[in-house]
């Protein structure tokens, strides 16, 4: 699907991932819709700078099932091109010291209301015969290891729906991407090494957001359906979907309780 001239809704579009994909959107001249907490004069500018074709901002709180409702009822006039579903929270940690509350509002956050945005704008997709759904999963999605608990949980509900979808959609103009992400240089991933390397040696391979994103805009207009990583963190993931025992075996010795 073409990119300039689209109605793209980015959820968590004002730091890390959500926020360089917005900027290469603006940089294609799109009309970008940034789903964010709170007002952001900066980004706003940022991206009219950088191109975009519109800048609207949408706030809402994606922990909050009701504002998710009011959001799409607002949204129902814009006919959206692309969602976007990026925004997402990590808990971890041995999964007693974690905090329930947290659990709660990181499901809500990364499954539930990408579940409920997708369920809000794909009839009008639909309707259209024209649409993209990007899901953001993770890596952690197939490499389940010790302290990676609940958000592996909440990102395997992302590939599940995501994959259902894709089937459900066949012929209809409405296609999915999923991105199974490995490690981005965004504040996300400075959490992970603070959550898990207590009892987990933790990988550092890491990529730039904006580098990220040149991927995705490469999947998004090619119609690529899965975007998986390559490198070392590539070969660790065939390990821990082809090789369970080896992976197994590796993730063992860097795990202390
Ligand atoms: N970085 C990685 O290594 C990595 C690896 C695999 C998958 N991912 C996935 O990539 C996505 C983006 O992560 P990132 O690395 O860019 O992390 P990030 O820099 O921490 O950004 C997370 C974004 O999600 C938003 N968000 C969190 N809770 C929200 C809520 N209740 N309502 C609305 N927005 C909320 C944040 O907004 P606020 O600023 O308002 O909190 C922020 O914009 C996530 O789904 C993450 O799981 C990241």
């Amino acid at each position: 699907m073409e990119i300039t001239g689209r109605h793209i809704l980015i959820t968590g579009a004002n730091r890390g991932i959500g926020r360089a994909f917005a900027k290469m959107c603006a940089e294609d001249k799109a009309n970008v819709h940034l789903v964010i907490r709170k007002e952001d004069a900066e980004l706003v500018e940022e991206l009219n700078a950088a191109g975009a074709k519109s800048v609207t901002v949408w706030i809402a709180n994606l922990s909050d099932r009701a504002a998710v409702s009011e959001l799409i009822k607002k949204l129902q006039d814009v006919q959206i091109d692309i969602l976007f579903n990026n925004a997402g929270q990590l808990t971890g940690g041995l999964l007693e010291t974690q905090s329930m509350d947290e659990i709660y509002e990181m499901l809500q956050v990364n499954v539930n209301s990408l579940i409920q945005l997708t369920h809000g704008l794909l009839p009008g997709m639909l309707a259209r015969k024209r649409g993209k759904i990007i899901n953001n999963s993770s890596v952690a999605a197939y490499m389940y290891f010790p302290s990676n608990s609940t958000y592996a949980a909440s990102k395997s509900a992302v590939v599940a729906f995501t994959q259902c979808l894709h089937a459900e959609l066949k012929d209809t103009g409405v296609s999915t991407l999923l991105l199974i992400t490995p490690g981005i240089k965004t504040r996300m991933f400075d959490k992970v090494v603070d959550v898990f390397s207590k009892n987990m040696e933790v990988p550092s391979e890491t990529i730039s957001p904006a580098q990220y994103v040149k991927m995705i805009r490469e999947a998004i207009l090619h119609d690529i359906d899965v975007l998986e990583p390559s490198g070392l963190t590539g070969w660790a993931l065939k390990a821990a979907k082809f090789a369970k025992p080896l992976f197994d075996f590796e993730v063992g010795r860097r795990f202390r309780r």
